[in-house]
C-alpha cells in the first residue's frame, strides 16, 4: 500500500505525493505536494498504524496534499476536518468531490485557528459529541494562534489521543540561519541585534508548558514526545473543562516560576 519512489516521492494506495518541506518548483497546483520532511511522513505512517485514528482535525491545508495523504493513509478514518485561513485549493476540492470522500473529508477555508469559538462550532458540527483521536497543527506556527487552537481542541481528544504540533522550532531555526550568516560575514551584524527578528514570544513556550504539565499533571498530559521541531502531546484521562481549558493553568506554580525566570534571564 505504501511505496517510496526515491527520497521525496511516496505512493499511498496508488496515489503519488511529492514530499517537499519548502515551496519549490515541484509544488505545483493539485493536491499532491506534502509540505513536510520525509521522516515526518514516515512518522504519520507509523501513527496511522499505532493509533488507528477515526476522527481527525488538520489545521493548515496549503496545497491540500497533506489532507489527501492523511485521508488515504488512515484506513479507519470516519471523518477528517481540515481548515485553513486561506481558501480551500481547487485540487483538494476536486479530491473531496471524487468517490465517496465527501462524506468523510470536510474542508473549510477562511478559518483562523486563533478564533476559538468558530473553530469549536465547526468541530461540533463535524463530530457531534464524539471525541477526536488526532489533531495535526501545521498552520501559523505562532504562539498566540497555536495556543488558542490547542486550548480549544486538546480537551476534545479522547484519552490517549494525540495532538501534533509541527515546526514548533521555526523561530529558533530562523534565528540560527541569521546568526550563521552573520558569523560567516554573509550579512553584516545589525546595529540592533534583535532587529528583523520576531520579537514575540516563540511557539516553543507552549511546548515547554506542555512538558511541565506532563510532569505536574500527567492526568492532563500523559506524554510529550519531541523530535527536532515536531511534538506529539498525548491527552491524559482527566475530565477537562472544554470551554475554559488553558494548558498553562495545569502546570503548577513552580513551573510558572521556572518559565518566568528562564525568560527573564534570556
Ligand atoms: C505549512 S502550510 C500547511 C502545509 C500542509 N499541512 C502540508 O503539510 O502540505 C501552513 C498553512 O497554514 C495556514 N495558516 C496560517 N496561519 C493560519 C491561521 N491563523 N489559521 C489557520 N490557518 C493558517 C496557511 O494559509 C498555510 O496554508
Amino acid at each position: 500500500m505504501i511505496e517510496w519512489l526515491g527520497a521525496d516521492r511516496v505512493v499511498v494506495d496508488g496515489r503519488p505525493f511529492d514530499v517537499i518541506n519548502v515551496k519549490s518548483a515541484k509544488d505545483a497546483p493539485g493536491a499532491t505536494a506534502i509540505r513536510k520532511t520525509r521522516w515526518m511522513v514516515e512518522r504519520y505512517i507509523e501513527l496511522a498504524d499505532a493509533l488507528e485514528p477515526r476522527r481527525v482535525v488538520e489545521l493548515g491545508i496549503d496545497r491540500g496534499g497533506s489532507t489527501v495523504f492523511l485521508a488515504v493513509l488512515m484506513r479507519q478514518l470516519e471523518r477528517l476536518l481540515a481548515v485553513d485561513i486561506g481558501a480551500v485549493p481547487d485540487g483538494l476540492a476536486e479530491f473531496v468531490a471524487s468517490g465517496d470522500w465527501a462524506e468523510r473529508v470536510h474542508c473549510h477555508g477562511g478559518v483562523d485557528q486563533a478564533e476559538r469559538s468558530p473553530l469549536l462550532s465547526l468541530v461540533d458540527a463535524t463530530f457531534g459529541d464524539e471525541p477526536l483521536d488526532l489533531v495535526v497543527d501545521d498552520a501559523s506556527h505562532l504562539l498566540a494562534p497555536t495556543r488558542a487552537s490547542f486550548d480549544a481542541l486538546f480537551p476534545r481528544l479522547a484519552p490517549g489521543g494525540v495532538f501534533i504540533v509541527e515546526d514548533w522550532s521555526w523561530d529558533h531555526q530562523v534565528g540560527r540561519v541569521i546568526a550563521d550568516r552573520m558569523r560567516s560575514g554573509d550579512i553584516p551584524p545589525p546595529a540592533d541585534p534583535a532587529a528583523g527578528l520576531n520579537r514575540d514570544m516563540p511557539l516553543s513556550r507552549l511546548l515547554l508548558e506542555c512538558v511541565l504539565v506532563s510532569g505536574y499533571a500527567p492526568e492532563v498530559i500523559s506524554d510529550v514526545r519531541i523530535r527536532r521541531g515536531w511534538a506529539e502531546i498525548v491527552r491524559g484521562p482527566a475530565e477537562l473543562a472544554g470551554q475554559d481549558f488553558a494548558v498553562a493553568d495545569h502546570m503548577g506554580w513552580l513551573s510558572g516560576r521556572v518559565l518566568e525566570q528562564a525568560f527573564e534571564e534570556a
